[in-house]
């Protein structure tokens, strides 16, 4: 296991003028529910992941050496266009991974991102974009230290997009990532992401996410204020332990392909994150009616049919519905019969478990 020191580069062995990288990026969604955190992105209870498919940022990072004026330079395009309202979101993160990445301040970067899903569709693009952000410095990062391993290059970017947004660790790999200490996975680290170190079960091959867009709104409460109401949370340590025990159950059921253990197990995730807002002080709640309304076709489909069927939440009212791939068929139609008419414009999108970030050449 790594440890933060090793993340801080000793010397650079290149030089590097000018250039550009472009890296792709996937959003992904956690079964077991990272939700309070540390000082330093350090999260209080580890989580896991399936890394999705087609909900991506595209990031492109251009870069040309200047003096060092003791001041980060960059302009930031999304969608081809000046986005000022990311700025001090990308100016925090440089900050933050300023010691880890040294020569930020001796080059001028031009940012050009875009996602592959709606703009305000209320999926968090801050995994999928510091994840992409996070390849392209490591990209620059190597050229600077050619020696540099394969293992070092991921860990590291996954580590630096921790420090951008907690969850865009586990963007970096595919298709089923661990984040946070836990005595079943020997290689796990609170600092960055790791690969499932086991085979997982043939029930889960092209695991299928299909995100119903209840509410697009901006959110109410941000994940950032959520994880800090963790603090002096009456059941957060109760909590923190429940993720433990269920990171072992779900590693069982991945495994051993258990639809039903992994089903219980990922939906009470779900709803024990949402009833952690809703206990919080101040409390709030993210879910809408619709929320409710699909929680409940869900269940009522799945007993009626018997298909593994499930759903999970993230920190907003949108509800993930995830299956097998060999159900596909049948899912999609109960989705666009009884589903599409409790999402926002009708809206919805498609996506699988896939294989982490990608370099554009
Ligand atoms: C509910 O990673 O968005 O999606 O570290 O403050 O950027 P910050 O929070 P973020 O929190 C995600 C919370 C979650 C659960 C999860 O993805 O594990």
């Amino acid at each position: 296991m790594l440890s933060e020191k090793d993340f801080i580069p000793k010397q650079y062995t290149s030089f590097v003028q000018t250039g550009s990288f472009e890296w792709s990026a996937p959003s992904n969604i956690a079964l077991v529910k990272y939700w309070g955190k540390k000082e330093n992105q350090i999260p209080a209870n580890p989580s896991v992941s399936f890394t999705l498919n087609n909900c991506k940022t595209i990031t492109k990072l251009g870069f040309e050496k200047k003096e060092n004026n003791g001041s980060f330079s960059f302009n930031l395009l999304f969608e081809g266009k000046p986005k000022p309202d990311f700025r001090p979101k990308i100016e925090k993160f440089l900050q933050r991974v300023e010691e880890y990445l040294p020569f930020l301040k001796e080059y001028h970067f031009t940012i050009d991102t875009q996602n592959t899903f709606p703009h305000s569709s209320g999926i968090a693009s801050s995994a999928s974009g510091m994840a992409a952000l996070a390849m392209n410095f490591m990209s620059l990062e190597r050229l600077l230290n050619p020696d540099m391993d394969d293992a070092y290059f991921y860990n590291k970017a996954s580590f630096l997009a921790r420090l951008g947004s907690g969850s865009a660790c586990r963007s970096v790999k595919g298709n089923v990532v661990v984040w946070g200490e836990h005595k079943d996975f020997e290689e796990s680290s609170n600092l960055y992401g790791v690969t499932f170190p086991y085979v997982i079960h043939d029930n889960f091959k092209n695991y299928q996410d299909t995100i119903l867009l209840v509410d697009k709104g901006e959110k109410q409460v941000s994940s950032t204020v959520g994880h800090d109401l963790m603090h002096g949370h009456p059941f957060a340590q109760q909590r923190f332990e429940q993720a433990h025990d269920n990171l072992s159950k779900i590693k069982e059921a991945l495994v051993s392909g258990d639809l039903e253990s992994f089903i219980s197990i990922t939906e009470s995730e779900a709803l024990t994150l949402h009833s952690m807002m809703m206990t919080s002080m101040p409390y709030f709640i993210l879910m809408k009616p619709n929320t409710l309304e699909i929680i409940n076709r869900v269940w009522k489909f799945r007993r009626e049919t018997t298909i593994p069927v499930c759903f999970t939440l993230d920190a907003g009212a949108n509800v993930h519905v995830l299956y097998p791939e060999n159900d596909k068929v049948k899912v999609l139609e109960f989705i666009k019969n009884e589903l599409v008419a409790y999402c926002q414009n009708s809206q919805y999108i498609c996506d699988e478990i896939g294989n982490g970030a990608q370099q554009i050449a």
